[in-house]
């Protein structure tokens, strides 16, 4: 059985009940929920968007799209811009000449096909929009929304050692694509880029695999491509008064229209795997301020437990000044916390025959400024994993709460 509701690229880009194009395709009805991680459905509809703390699922398609109309309707429900290209004789394979399944058969096939016969997979599509929707580069006003433009959505400063990309960086929208079959998240972000043809364009994507972070207490802790346990210490579905303190945008805070929203940064961090693997355990835990077997902080216990920062071993500190736990501590930052959601990659490698990998981090939180922004500049600054990183991307995006019901889209609130 399949929803009927619409998420076409409509208002901020990606939204429109009646635009045209069924959510039903992409997000099959939770009551198919099932214990098998490739089965499950999750709910669409609620207060906030799910793809934020729904426990992290094992696959990412990341998108960020540049929005190339300069008409609001289109841009509120791009059914409006002009029409598709033209058909392809004999190229629709799914319809038949009769239009067997209602489709025109000398038409593209409303659906690509390749997530057929394919479980939901525990697929979340989360929405943002970037700074650059509000004003162009010049400063002026693109589709009247520039009074609605929040705080917290400010462009991020530059960071000591920065080595951004700004082809794969920012960006006037996003879709993150999470899933459990790295098919059906790429079948969700194809689709969504085809039905916003001649409004939206893809200005950068990124595959991710391997979740590098626990969203939820019900989940063991994964390990990123340094081999640590990563996700320990981070803020968890079940931290509710957490959640509500760090997490999501409160009521009067600032943009009326993000409240139950939440701000994302996304960082794609390369790591110098080889360097790393050249590098003695001793030393990589020291980096991390963890053990690599366990997660435990080097001050001693287990993983959960707290790190003691003034523990001190041979009469050095246990967790060294400058370790990424140290540094990362919300009690060195006046208690920032964000939820991390961030996926590994290898982008094949390069011309030195070196893996293109590393994290693709992603985080969410009330306002950067407060969260992500003040943990970077400490981390930049002093982190001795930055010997073995390099930032090549960066972009941040307002998620506005979730889509109540079927009446109800993507940023509606934005465009009344
Ligand atoms: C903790 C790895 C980048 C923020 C950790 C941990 C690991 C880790 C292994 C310990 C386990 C845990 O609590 O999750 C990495 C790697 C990175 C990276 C390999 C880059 C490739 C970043 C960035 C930020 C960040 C860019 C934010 C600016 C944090 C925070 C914690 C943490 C807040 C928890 C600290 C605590 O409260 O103990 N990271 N991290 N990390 N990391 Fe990172």
């Amino acid at each position: 059985m399949k929803r009927r509701h619409a998420i076409g690229l409509g208002a901020a880009g990606i939204a429109g009940a009646g635009a045209g194009f069924a959510a039903s395709r992409l997000l099959p009805e939770p009551s198919a929920q099932a214990a098998d991680p490739a089965a499950e459905a999750i709910e669409f509809y609620g207060e906030h968007q799910a793809g934020i703390v729904t426990p992290a699922q094992d696959r990412l398609h990341f998108a960020a799209f540049d929005v190339i109309t300069s008409d609001r309707d289109e841009l509120i429900d791009p059914h409006t811009a002009a029409p598709p290209p033209p058909p392809r004789r004999g190229g629709a394979h799914f319809a038949g000449p009769g239009g067997a399944s209602g489709g025109d058969y000398y038409a593209p096939p409303d659906d690509t096909g390749e997530a057929q016969g394919l479980p939901p997979s525990g697929l979340t599509l989360t929405f943002g929009v970037g700074p650059g929707l509000f004003t162009d580069a010049d400063g002026a006003d693109r589709f009247g929304l520039a009074a609605k433009r929040p705080e917290a959505l400010a462009d991020l400063p530059g960071f000591p050692l920065d080595d951004l990309d700004p082809a794969i960086s920012g960006g006037d929208l996003c879709i993150q694509a999470c899933a459990n079959d790295p098919q059906i998240a790429v079948h969700a972000v194809r689709n969504l880029a085809r039905i916003g043809f001649g409004t939206v364009a893809i200005r950068w994507s990124q595959l991710g695999f391997g979740r590098t972070s626990s969203t939820s207490l019900a989940q063991a802790t994964p390990r990123n491509l340094m081999g640590f346990k990563d996700g320990t210490a981070n803020l968890k579905a079940e931290d509710e008064d957490l959640l509500a303190e760090h997490l999501w945008a409160p009521e009067g805070d600032g943009a009326a229209w993000m409240t139950g929203g939440s701000y994302m940064v996304t960082r794609r961090i390369r790591m110098m795997i080889e360097t790393w693997d050249r590098t003695s355990l001793a030393e990589q835990e020291a980096i991390i301020g963890r053990d690599k077997a366990e997660g435990a902080p080097l001050s001693g216990g287990g993983e959960f437990d707290e790190p003691d920062f003034d523990a001190v071993h041979d009469g050095a500190p246990a967790i060294a000044v400058n370790a990424h736990i140290k540094l990362a501590h919300p009690t060195s930052h006046g208690g920032a916390r964000m939820l991390r959601r961030g996926y590994s990659f290898v982008d094949g490698s390069d011309e030195l025959g070196r893996l293109d990998a590393g994290l693709f981090f992603i985080a969410y939180q009330r306002d950067p400024a407060t969260g992500f922004v003040p943990v970077q500049q400490a981390l930049a600054q002093n982190d001795v994993l930055n010997e073995y990183i390099k930032h090549t991307s960066s972009a941040v995006f307002a998620c506005p709460p979730g889509v109540a019901d079927a009446d109800d889209w993507w940023g509606r609130a934005l465009f009344e």
